[in-house]
């Protein structure tokens, strides 16, 4: 799970609202809603519980989003939670509730900061001068002499002095962590973006790999090309064509996913994603050898929004049956091809392969592997799936009733779907 929470939870626009709506967006603005944020409903244990009956191994909190807001009682800024009306650590909360579940601890530490003096201004911050476009900094009136102008006087060596700071307070001060999920580094801009060399992240990566050897680190530091230099890619809102690769070699990877068409709340967005296509992207993810994380973006009150409850509570229902063709999984052996709709995960430690039936077939569906099928049942309910073995006594055997059909074997499915979202079978192999 992932939670995109703060500040921006009230204008209930997006997490980049004080950059889309900039040029509404002045400071003062912003800052009302510091000034009335107050998450009274915020309940950790129960966002905990929501994780773990969705089915949930891990969660990464927004510990400091592109806002520059601190959900923690951070020393080096006031810019943070405990001077808001609400005063409590969050970040604390989080750790501790979701490790009660038994559920592994992450935290989003955003690179960018559009609130610290130091921080200096480019082509992606809502004080860009007039002209900019984001990542296009072409158009800017008045030219390089303009950028001098808006920066002067900010230091960036005092900027990466904070975040070195902010990361030893969050990997020091709320026991094992075991992600960290740097966000994010876009070089490409004109000479108005941000590098590895402007976050100084080799050392930041260091720092923070010495404060919990264990933990593992998303690749938007800018050190892709680096060895050692993150431990897994991020293919943001992508449903991957194969499994990733870097230099050739397969990655270890995790896709992050919006449940609507935002991370941050976003009241008056209606793009919601289905369970069903949801589910869809986490079976795919696996098939390919990946993870997926999914978000939620709390409202200003605290609390998951009732739509993101629902679909969770789908997924929960899901994974509650099914979490076998999940858990442990990956890619299917190479000769294993996947029937026609289906989208095929397996587990190497128990041998199994599993059938996700996107579409559901009706009365049969073709196996093109059934020379390795021991025994194969419905995951939801172990109730056993025929295979009608092509070439065996049990094949019926009219000559018509073979048109077409030559040589296939057969699973033998209820005619209705069965009331799962998307049916599994298991195989047990050979
Ligand atoms: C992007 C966005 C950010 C979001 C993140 C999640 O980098 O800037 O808002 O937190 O993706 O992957």
């Amino acid at each position: 799970m992932f939670i995109h929470f703060g500040l921006y939870s009230l204008p209930a626009k997006g997490e980049w609202v004080k950059m889309t709506e900039r040029k509404d967006m002045k400071e003062e603005k912003y800052q009302e809603y510091f000034d009335n944020f107050n998450p009274d409903l915020f309940d950790a244990k129960e966002w905990a519980k929501t994780a773990k009956a969705s089915g949930m191994k891990y969660a990464v909190l927004t510990a400091k989003h592109h806002e520059g807001f601190c959900l923690w009682d951070s020393k080096f800024t006031d810019y943070k939670i405990t001077n808001t009306a609400f005063r409590r650590d969050i970040v604390k909360e989080f750790c501790e509730a979701f490790r009660a579940e038994g559920i592994r601890v992450g935290l989003y530490y955003s690179l960018i900061d559009w609130h610290h003096p130091d921080f200096t201004i480019d082509a992606r911050h809502p004080r860009m001068p007039p002209g900019c476009r984001p990542a296009d900094p072409s158009g800017t009136v008045g030219g390089e002499e303009t950028w001098k102008r808006i920066n002067a006087g900010k230091d960036m060596d005092r900027y990466r002095r904070y975040m070195k700071d902010q990361v030893g307070e969050l990997l020091t001060n709320y026991g094992r962590i075991d992600i960290v999920w740097f966000d994010f580094t876009y070089p490409n801009d004109g000479g108005h973006g941000k590098t590895a060399e402007d976050w100084d992240s080799e050392g930041l990566l260091k720092y923070a790999r010495s404060l919990q050897p264990w933990i593992i680190v998303d690749n938007r530091l800018g050190l892709t090309d680096t060895a050692d230099g993150w431990d897994f890619v991020t293919p943001e809102q992508f449903k991957v064509e194969k499994w990733p690769t870097v230099n050739g070699e397969r990655v270890p990877w995790e896709t992050c996913q919006t449940l609507s068409g935002s991370w941050g709340y976003a009241r008056d967005e209606m793009t919601w994603k289905t369970t069903e296509n949801v589910l869809a992207t986490l079976i795919h993810s696996v098939s390919k050898g990946g993870n997926m994380i999914l978000n939620v973006g709390p409202t200003g009150r605290g609390r998951f929004d009732s739509r993101a409850t629902s679909h969770l509570g789908e997924i929960g229902e899901w994974m509650k049956l099914n979490s076998r063709a999940i858990y442990g999984c990956t890619e299917a052996p190479e000769q294993f091809k996947a029937p026609e709709n289906t989208i095929l995960t397996y587990n190497p430690a128990t041998r199994r392969l599993y059938i996700h039936l996107l579409a559901y077939p009706g009365g049969r569906l073709a196996c093109p592997f059934a020379e390795d099928v021991a025994y194969a049942q419905f995951l939801h309910d172990a109730s056993e799936i025929t295979l009608e073995r092509h070439g065996t006594a049990a094949e019926q055997t009219q000559e018509f009733y073979k048109s077409g059909n030559e040589g296939v074997s057969y699973f033998l499915l209820p005619a209705v779907k069965p009331d799962v979202l998307i049916p599994v079978i298991e195989v047990m192999r050979k």
